[in-house]
């Protein structure tokens, strides 16, 4: 099964509105045609989300834009909070849901990562569900369930029919804004567990179809490492993604491990 590849800029608190007009036009200028062959995705802060779809859609853009964020209800007095519909609205297809910094400063839980998957798919937007483990958690040899009970919670009661609508990205919590990355066999052995238990939700077939990512320091020095791993299907890049050369690096390692993946599979 070939699963597109997919790298994600996740701004996280950073950049005011022009500054994000001008990183997206910044990033859209460096874009060729051949980025529509990995999907690429734009996640700044909500304020920005229109600005940014704006740029992509005067350019004639392939990439797509996603929220950081948001509730799962439609409308109410939910005071600081921002719907799927509003999120749509303002041009966004994708949606992080359960980041490690939502659910370690924000109290996100496994449950409240569950309500917002499905609103977002009932709205017609994809999630893209963030799981991760503490260092306390990977020395103590628990890494393992742990992810992969985020995993199976945050999918409860979600149809296979979604499969292909949906993405996890692995973010172990120890790599995240530290410069310290899993390895790459780290990374895809865990990103590789985490396709079995998605087989196990939502069947083999329909299982397959969801892509998963690697978080946590990725960047130009070692995204190729990491997408060498064939379970790993793509990024979800913090730091890195606040400066268009490097983003652009790595979208264009993302695009080369593309056809190394395509060209693998026609030697078997
Ligand atoms: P980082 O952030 O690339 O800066 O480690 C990744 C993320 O938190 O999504």
């Amino acid at each position: 099964m070939t699963r597109k590849l997919m790298m994600c800029g996740n701004w996280k608190m950073n950049k005011n509105y022009a500054e994000a007009v001008s990183l997206s036009q910044l990033i859209s200028n460096r874009s060729y045609k051949n980025w529509k062959d990995v999907d690429v995705v734009l996640i700044p802060p909500a304020c920005d989300l229109k600005g940014v779809s704006n740029v992509l859609e005067f350019d004639h853009s392939p990439m797509q834009v996603g929220a950081q964020n948001c509730h799962w209800e439609e409308s109410g007095a939910y005071t600081g909070e921002v719907s799927p519909l509003m999120i749509r609205d303002c041009g966004a297809t994708w949606c992080l849901v359960g980041h490690s910094e939502r659910r370690q400063m924000f109290g996100e839980t496994d449950t409240t990562v569950n309500l917002k998957v499905k609103s977002l798919l009932a709205h017609g937007l994809k999630p893209i569900v963030c799981v991760g483990e503490t260092l306390e958690c990977r020395e103590a040899g628990e890494a393992l369930p742990f992810v992969t009970s985020q995993v199976r919670a945050a999918f409860a009661g979600v149809d296979a029919r979604h499969a292909g609508e949906v993405v996890v990205a692995y973010e172990p919590i120890w790599a995240i804004g530290t410069g310290r990355t899993a390895t790459p066999e780290v990374a895809g052995e865990m990103c590789g567990a985490i396709h079995e238990c998605l087989a196990e939700v939502f069947g083999p077939e329909a299982g397959e179809r969801v892509r998963v990512l690697y978080g946590g320091s990725m960047k130009p020095a070692n995204v190729e490492r990491l997408l060498a791993q064939e379970t790993i299907d793509g990024g979800l890049i913090g730091g890195a993604s606040l400066k268009d050369e490097d983003f652009a690096i790595l979208v264009e390692a993302a695009l080369k491990a593309s056809t190394a993946r395509g060209a693998n599979r026609l030697k078997k």
